[in-house]
């Protein structure tokens, strides 16, 4: 399944790399910025894309095997009733490690969940969200769980689609991570990677896996969203698709949502301080890419 050539993201991944050597990315067509990756449009003769880029690996094997989870993540998912758009993945060797692409068709702007939802009253919301919460309840298990959150859905057509797969959330029987994350939390600064992987972690990732989990971080997310009045009423939506005991109150959504909006702002301040040491310290490039300062509303 190629969707596009190794030409073609070779000459992608040199334009990427330029932006985020000089630190411009106004050249470049980012399409939306997630908590880890940075996803940048591509055009071609053939078609747009969605060419996400994940943080460099430290060997091919390690890419490898990381491609090989994302392959497998996109077939588990899709076994249990998820609609994952088409994804490719590619490895580039460059000096900075073994880079791995995922390549996506481009999805219409109209279509992604919070852009779609945006100016729906909570009444007009509900039957979409509940869409989502079915796909949600039909694929978390204690092996498998997809990243709910409301920006990784897309209503195409008839078709509800599934777009994260880049972290790919993945658990043997005994419990244990198939995905090395500490591969990725590589790009935050030594220190709050010590301890977000050695603290935080697990907590994090364990979320994913319960219902409960996956119901208040994607209720408290509209707040992050700018939908956040739609969200109480939607909250009975969540109990009842999950059926959840005891049942999810605003209270345990908000708390959540401020805990998670106090974490994110920790990591990207620290990202944003090892940025400002890289160029003016150590005098070398800041080798990422980092989302502009969000506006976090309620
Ligand atoms: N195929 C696609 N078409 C259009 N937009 C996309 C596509 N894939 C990702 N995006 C945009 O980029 C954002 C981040 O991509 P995502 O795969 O969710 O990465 P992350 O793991 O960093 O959240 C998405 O929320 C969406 O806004
Ligand atoms: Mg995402």
């Amino acid at each position: 399944m190629a969707l596009v050539t190794r030409t073609e993201i070779e000459a992608f991944e040199r334009k990427l790399d330029e932006a985020v050597r000089t630190g411009h990315a106004d050249d470049l067509d980012v399409i939306g910025y997630g908590e880890i990756t940075i996803a940048v449009k591509l055009s071609t003769p053939h078609g747009q894309f969605a060419c996400k880029r994940l943080v460099p690996f430290s060997s091919r094997q390690a890419a490898e095997r990381y491609a090989a989870l994302i392959g497998s993540y996109v077939e588990q998912l899709g076994a249990r009733g998820v609609d994952v758009v088409e994804t490719q993945t590619r490895i580039l060797e460059r000096l900075q490690g073994h880079v791995l692409y995922c390549v996506q068709p481009l999805l219409a702007p109209g279509t992604l969940g919070p852009d779609f939802l945006r100016g729906k009253t909570a009444e007009e919301a509900a039957p979409y969200v509940q869409r989502i919460f079915e796909k949600i309840q039909a694929s978390v298990s204690p092996t498998l769980a997809p990243d709910g959150q409301l920006s990784n859905w897309a209503f195409q057509g008839e078709r509800l689609r599934y777009l994260d797969v880049g972290t790919p959330f993945l658990r043997d029987e005994r419990g244990r991570q198939l995905v090395d994350f500490t591969e990725q939390t590589r790009a935050l600064p030594a220190p709050v990677r010590v301890i977000v992987d050695r603290f935080m972690l697990r907590e994090i990732l364990s979320a994913y896996h319960s219902t409960r989990g996956q119901a208040v971080d994607f209720l408290g997310n509209l707040i992050k969203e700018g939908l956040g009045d739609i969200f109480p009423p939607l909250i009975s939506v969540a109990n009842a698709v999950f059926g959840l005991t005891p049942e999810i109150t605003e209270k345990e959504v908000r708390a959540h949502y401020k805990s998670d909006a106090r974490t994110w702002e920790l990591m990207q301040a620290a990202r944003r301080a090892d940025r400002w040491l890289y160029r003016n310290i150590l005098r070398k490039p800041y080798p990422y890419l980092l989302p502009p300062r969000i506006e976090r509303l309620g």
